[in-house]
């Protein structure tokens, strides 16, 4: 018998002995089921499962009572809250899975989950085993699947329409599994980045002709060894700093090979690098978002206003081009009978074509939305069966970015790549070069598959609100400043040219103007107790500012232009800010330190990233997190530099002169929530 089960086997025992409920039809105890070992999921690894809010249990609901189900007990499951994720890998031994799904009896009959079970091959494909849904109060559906000759069972649990009391449980979960020779191992649970591929990386890269390239690659693994071949002349391999980098001075696509060897397996992947001098936007685009501060009530006027405020500003020349329409330019919740996109006339008395084309003769780029289901967030109809009709349309009327939404449309990752390529592939037959700006918010992990839809940037977050420290929800919802930064900075594997990590648009400018961007405004202070709240601080615009630069991030601004603030603008319009964020290399900065400093009641944690830059300069954030001003040490060793001299710029311009810094390092010192940047040089 294999060692894991028997060092749990008094365990095991008990979960399998007092399972005479181990499923309606099977008789107990069940330590062999159909001739076959038994699994149960309970006894797995559950920390690496996903679960939507609480942590998952074994043999017990998510609030810790017996698991049950239509008023039947379990002695042996899991409980779980959806959006729930769990993916095992079946090593060759098991041959089915079973298990009772349903919502557990202790929500009263509330909540409600999908299930998707979808198996993955040796060769990556995959193909869904079993879907549907469970609501409170009914019958547990019985699942029974034949998972013979798959790698891996992913079972996604997403929410089933409902937005609370999700209480999904698996009861009697178990894999029967065969040890015909006694040298079988039985499926364990993974994380979702083990599964099937040792490299969290980019497979699928760009870079522009004659520009420095790098490709950082992270096995999943840190202890892994990662080796590259066959790569294209003019990049070279460093092994030490696990990176692909050097010049490719041809336009072409090329591939090289990665492998990634772990103790358990050997992993090889093909990169594809795209080297061209037409990609629509190579760097992160800038411009402005109707959705914070107007919601609805956009129209031509406030457009043309926009435009006309960023001009007198100088935010066009600054590369802040793109100024987008959001939710509810249509005329309608429901798409006109003849099948077309029509635009709501009252609001846009000349018509869209005669927008863009405005825009467009003062250098501007009009963006739009829609929404990959029947309508979109706001219930506009959305172009889900549409989308050659309207990337069409959008091309005729001169639109040059469309953000595509999934409010309404289905959870499952799978169904979401099929729904966003089908958009991508129209844009690309539009007769138009249109950015494809892929808005599913992160659940489905835009990053892994955006590229290939032909999305140039993809929101990893939900929407952002202005508070700098915010969750409406422990599960999703609208979040704060930290709260998007958080969500976004572990994701710059998948960063670079061409491919964007996007936090969302940025507070900065709003002061608690906004509409959408107010939201939480009350509760927030029914919370907190105070009776005023008017935005985040200066200090803390400025900070995600800094940082949505520094993740190489779209910069979108959501207020109203038409009169910018002094210590606004100087925030905006910070040239070198802006050209570390639009820097061609177009990596994404990582975070090398976090750490807390400083002891007794005023611990402050503080974070340290590294952004390589084309010309071969670093650019550094320090952000200091904590409640108080404090200060750290930053090294060249830190950054990943070697030994030597450089000169510190600060970019912010709090230290006048640059500081020429050796291996003793800097002490740089942060007020609460400020984020310094410097720009280092070698000497
Ligand atoms: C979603 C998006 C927002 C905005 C609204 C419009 O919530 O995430 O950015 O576009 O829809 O309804």
């Amino acid at each position: 018998m294999y060692a894991w089960i028997k060092k749990i086997t008094p365990a095991l025992v008990f979960c399998l002995m007092t399972m005479s409920t181990w499923a309606q039809d099977v008789p107990a105890p069940a330590t062999l089921e159909d001739g076959l070992q038994v699994a149960p999921l309970s006894m797995m690894e559950l920390s690496k499962t996903i679960c939507g809010w609480g942590t998952v249990r074994a043999n017990r609901s998510i609030d810790g009572n017996p698991i049950t189900l239509a008023g039947k007990e379990y002695a042996c499951g899991v409980g779980t809250h959806a959006t729930a994720k769990i993916v095992v890998k079946l090593n060759g031994s098991a041959l089915r899975f079973r298990c009772l799904l349903g919502i557990d009896d202790e929500t009263g009959g509330k909540g409600a989950a999908d299930y998707c079970f979808t198996g993955q091959g040796e060769n990556g494909l995959r193909t869904v085993i079993a879907e549907g849904s469970v609501k409170g109060g009914e019958t547990p559906v019985n699942i029974d699947l034949d998972v013979n000759g798959f790698k891996y069972l992913i079972m996604d649990f997403p929410q089933g329409g409902s937005d609370e009391f999700d209480h999904l449980d698996l009861a009697a979960a178990r894999f029967l599994w065969h040890d015909d020779d006694g040298a079988a191992s039985p499926p364990f649970i993974v994380s979702q980045d083990e599964m099937g591929q040792g490299l969290a990386c980019a497979t699928r890269t760009f870079s522009l002709p004659g520009v420095r390239y790098m490709h950082r690659l992270k096995p999943v693994h840190a202890t892994a060894q990662v080796s590259v071949s066959g790569l294209p002349s003019g990049l070279a391999w460093n092994a030490s700093r696990k990176r692909v980098e050097g010049v490719i001075e041809a336009e072409g696509e090329y591939t090289y090979f990665v492998t990634v060897r772990d103790d358990r397996e050997t992993f090889c992947d093909t990169v594809h690098l795209c080297v061209s001098q037409d990609l629509i936007q190579p760097v992160p685009f800038m411009g402005w978002l109707s959705w914070n501060v107007f919601e609805e009530e956009i129209d031509e006027e406030k457009m043309l206003a926009m435009a006309h405020a960023a001009q007198r500003y100088g935010l066009d020349t600054l590369g802040y081009r793109y100024l987008c329409l959001d939710d509810w330019w249509h005329c309608c919740a429901t798409r006109p009978a003849d099948g077309q996109p029509d635009y709501d006339h009252a609001k846009f008395p000349h018509g869209l074509a005669w927008l863009a084309d405005s825009l467009h003769r003062m250098g501007f780029k009009l963006g739009i939305y829609s929404d990959a289901a029947a309508q979109t967030c706001a219930r506009a109809f959305g172009s889900y069966g549409f989308e050659e009709t309207d990337a069409k349309r959008y091309a005729q009327w001169g639109v040059d970015l469309l953000k595509y939404d999934y409010c309404g449309a289905p959870t499952g990752q799978q169904e979401a790549i099929r729904r966003y390529k089908a958009m991508g592939d129209a844009l690309r037959h539009s007769g138009r070069d249109i950015l494809f700006y892929i808005c599913e918010w992160g659940p489905r992990e835009p990053w892994k598959w955006g590229s290939e839809t032909g999305g140039t940037c993809w929101r990893t977050t939900y929407d952002s609100r202005d508070f700098w420290d915010w969750r409406a929800k422990a599960d999703g919802g609208h979040i704060g400043a930290m709260q998007g930064y958080d969500g976004n900075k572990h994701l710059w594997p998948y960063g670079g040219v061409n491919r964007f990590n996007d936090a969302d648009m940025m507070m900065v400018g709003l002061h608690g103007t906004g509409k959408s961007s107010s939201h939480d405004f009350a509760s927030y202070l029914t919370m907190t107790g105070q009776t005023s709240y008017s935005g985040m601080t200066q200090e803390e615009y400025q900070s995600q500012f800094s940082l949505w630069a520094m993740m190489a991030s779209p910069l979108t601004l959501s207020f109203d232009l038409r009169s910018i603030r002094a210590d606004d603008l100087r925030i905006i319009s910070n040239k070198e800010m802006i050209a570390i964020n639009q820097d061609p290399m177009g990596q994404q900065a990582e975070v090398v330190c976090d750490t807390i400093v400083g002891q007794g009641t005023a611990p402050c944690r503080f974070e340290v990233l590294v952004k390589e830059l084309a010309n071969g300069d670093v650019a550094c954030a320090v952000l200091n997190r904590g409640d108080s001003r404090a200060a750290i040490t930053i090294t060249p060793a830190m950054l990943g530099l070697e030994t030597g001299a450089y000169a510190f710029h600060d970019v912010w311009g709090v230290a006048k002169q640059d500081v020429t810094v050796g291996e003793t390092g800097l002490g740089v010192v942060a007020d609460s929530h400020q984020t310094r940047v410097f720009r280092v040089r070698k000497l």
